[in-house]
């Protein structure tokens, strides 16, 4: 495990007593906990902004079997991309609505193009991207029990 550093913060009482509610909100048991996921949340954007950087990514889609197309487009769009496709997942929501889940690893400039082309199909509902970065810094540690 990395060296621990232990830093005094200064801020004003209100601030503090937002960010107790906001963080026993997200359900943090303490503080540290909660400011170290923080600045490895903004080393993580500011990582994901380098074009070489790598990381993982879930694409979220909504749509509908029915409408022409789109569930082949899909399929047809991670074979092309085998390399960077890690797994999906189907769910029938309901009689018209299918939910698809996308996983991809690779370098984030590939993963951001493949996941506009998915989000942007025709017959997509709705798409949700969500990007990690695999940045050595920003990767959350593992917990011993
Ligand atoms: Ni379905």
């Amino acid at each position: 495990m990395a060296n621990i550093e232990r830093i005094g913060v200064s801020l004003e009482s209100e601030l503090l007593v937002q960010f107790d509610k906001l963080i026993a909100e997200l359900g943090y048991q303490n503080r540290s906990e909660a400011i170290r996921d923080m600045i490895r949340e903004k080393l993580s954007q500011k990582h994901l902004a380098e074009p070489d950087a790598s990381g993982v990514a879930a694409v979220c889609v909504v749509y509908d079997h029915h409408s022409s197309g789109v569930a082949e487009k899909l399929t047809s769009l991670q074979h092309s991309h085998f390399f960077s496709t890690v797994s999906s997942m189907h769910i029938h929501i309901d009689h018209h609505n299918c939910l698809e889940v996308i996983t991809f690893k690779g370098q984030i400039s590939e993963i951001k193009k493949m996941a506009d082309q998915i989000v942007s199909l025709k017959g997509v509902k709705l798409g949700k991207v969500n990007l990690v970065s695999l940045d050595a810094e920003t990767q959350p540690h593992h917990h011993h029990s």
